[in-house]
């Protein structure tokens, strides 16, 4: 019974973003609406400066801070929120897409004035992997931004899911006057305070209320009315299936850094969102009612201070019930292990807890016995699915400049990898690729192997485009394609064969020279047991 009450209060979702589309503002408004934080500013400082991007340790520096704050948690209306974290810089992305895959929903941040950008995209393709409910929040209503209509539209083409606005603005820039609610006619006008917590709701009864004109002007009020029989006109009632099913976006508008439109966007949230359910493992469907412990290691976070070299495994709990110093079934080691300071944070705190519910995420103490997927159970063999490999975009050979430090670089590169911090292919049995989404990630690598493993190495850039995973029914073909293409083909981790395509039309190519082979742009096509 404690069990379900404590999974039917819990929302565990991120917020994501282009960057600079508001993403922290709205993080730290959604904390001071929840009472966790105080002041404004207190998540600010964790952010990863744009500017810093030659500076990688004072980002590893930053990003120390912000391992306390990188899940923050709080109550509101009775619910337990949990908001993940997720880097803002670009080089950071592998991060994010394995964050998502310990989420039950997300909030997506566009900027009105620049509507869907570069990484809005590439994240919602994410979200669609896992049919994520996301709910779209239009951020910075006070600046003249585009069209709200318009918006739509492209929201819906270019991020492929159907939108259902829920509230509506009325007009935007300089003569931003509020939004209407469109579900239960309450009126929000705007006015920009960014300090204060409260708004000024105004119930009008709905659209036809003869008082909206004194309070938005009448011209502003007529065209309000236009706009919602065109909206009623065009759009379907919200359907909250849809919305679950990953299928349905609701939009709202609003400006966070005015702590403008918020209030509707968390009781909303609060609301539709959904709390854990079930989660597929290779083996079969795991509950979150289920009874014995069950959830993933989907982050690790390593310590660069010398003088404490440890790591922090970020674990999500999927089902039952996780208690300090019970010891767990650790599936890939087969082996028992038990955590005696398993630390939860709150807002910027972190501390130690007794026990933790399914959708909350613990840190866990790791001497270097996690990887990135791992899972722990009460004995069962599970394994979960939903935390792939993406491909990386840059890719370099790993050269020993050191050839006393062979075993060290060998073993440094593994365990760095294991964190997460890059992809290790292997080619020709010796050859080592790293593979990243940024350029960071090389000197964090070059830098992490010198200082913690004493290992000196150097970076030669290839020009391959992505990686796939191959696979295929057909066998001969499969052997035929490994043949004729041993230039560019690699081997993962697992010794998973990958195609490392120098260009698009390469792989364009590929798939019609070999048109039995399956191309994957992640590693999620394994089947049951392959994991290892
Ligand atoms: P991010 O995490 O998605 O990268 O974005 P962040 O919240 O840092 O916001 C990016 C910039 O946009 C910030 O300005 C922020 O103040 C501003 N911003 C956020 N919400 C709104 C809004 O509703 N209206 C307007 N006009 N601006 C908004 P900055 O100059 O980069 O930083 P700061 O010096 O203001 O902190």
């Amino acid at each position: 019974m404690e069990l379900q009450k404590e999974i039917a209060k819990r929302r565990t979702f991120a917020i994501i973003s282009h960057p600079d589309a508001g993403k922290t503002t709205l993080t730290e408004k959604l904390l001071l609406f929840g009472g966790a934080i105080h002041t404004a500013g207190a998540v600010k400082s964790n952010k990863i400066r744009k500017t810093a991007t030659s500076d990688f340790m004072e980002i590893e520096k930053q990003r120390g801070i912000s391992v306390a704050t990188s899940v923050m948690g709080f109550e509101y209306r009775g619910r337990r929120i949990n908001i993940l974290d997720t880097p803002g810089h670009k080089d950071f992305a592998e991060d994010t897409y394995r964050t998502l895959t310990a989420v039950d929903s997300v909030i997506l941040v566009v900027d009105s004035m620049k509507g869907v950008e570069e990484q809005t995209e590439r994240l919602m393709e994410v979200c669609r992997m896992r049919h994520t409910p996301v709910i779209i929040f239009i951020n910075k209503m006070d600046r003249e931004g585009r069209n709200p209509f318009e918006l739509l539209d492209e929201l819906e083409q270019k991020l492929d899911i159907s939108t259902r606005p829920m509230t509506w603005p009325i007009s935007q820039g300089q003569t931003f006057k509020g939004v209407y609610n469109l579900f239960n006619g309450e009126l929000n006008l705007f006015e920009a305070v960014a300090s204060k917590i409260g708004e000024k709701l105004t119930d009008i009864g709905g659209i036809d209320d003869p008082r909206l004109g004194q309070w938005v002007t009448q011209a502003y009020a007529d065209k309000l009315r236009e706009d919602v029989a065109l909206i009623e006109g065009v759009y379907e009632p919200f359907d909250q299936g849809l919305y679950l099913d990953g299928l349905l976006a609701p939009v709202f508008f609003g400006s966070a850094v005015n702590n403008f439109g918020i209030r509707e966007l968390l009781d909303t949230f609060i609301d539709i969102a959904p709390s854990p359910h079930e989660r597929e493992a290779s083996e079969r469907m795991v509950n979150a009612s289920e009874e014995p412990l069950t959830g993933f290691v989907f982050k690790i976070h390593a310590n660069l201070d010398p003088n404490h070299r440890d790591r922090t495994a970020f674990f999500k709990i999927c089902s039952g019930k996780f208690e300090r110093n019970k010891f767990y079934h650790h599936t890939r080691l087969d082996r028992k292990v038990r955590f005696s300071n398993p630390t939860q944070f709150m807002a910027n705190e972190k501390n130690v807890i007794d026990e933790a519910w399914p959708g909350d995420v613990i840190g866990l103490y790791d001497n270097g016995i996690f990887k990135i997927g791992d899972t722990l159970t009460e004995g069962e063999d599970l394994h979960f699915r939903g935390i792939p490999s993406f491909s990386p975009e840059i890719f370099k050979v790993l050269e020993n400049r050191d050839p006393l430090k062979t075993k060290q670089l060998e073993k440094g590169i593994r365990q760095l990898t294991d964190e997460g911090v890059a992809q290790l292919f292997i080619q020709y049995g010796t050859k080592k690729i790293v593979g990243t989404v940024g350029e960071l990630q090389f000197d964090v690598i070059q830098f992490r192997l010198e200082h913690e493993y004493g290992a000196h190495c150097a970076f030669t850039p290839l020009r391959f485009h992505k990686a796939f995973w191959i696979t295929s029914d057909n066998k001969e073909q499969l052997d035929e394609f490994l043949r004729r293409k041993s230039t560019v083909i690699a081997y993962d981790k697992e010794e998973l064969p990958v195609f490392l395509a120098e260009t698009e039309w390469m792989l364009k190519i590929a798939r019609e020279d070999f048109p039995e082979i399956e191309f994957h742009a992640t590693s999620e096509f394994k089947t049951e047991g392959s994991r290892s």
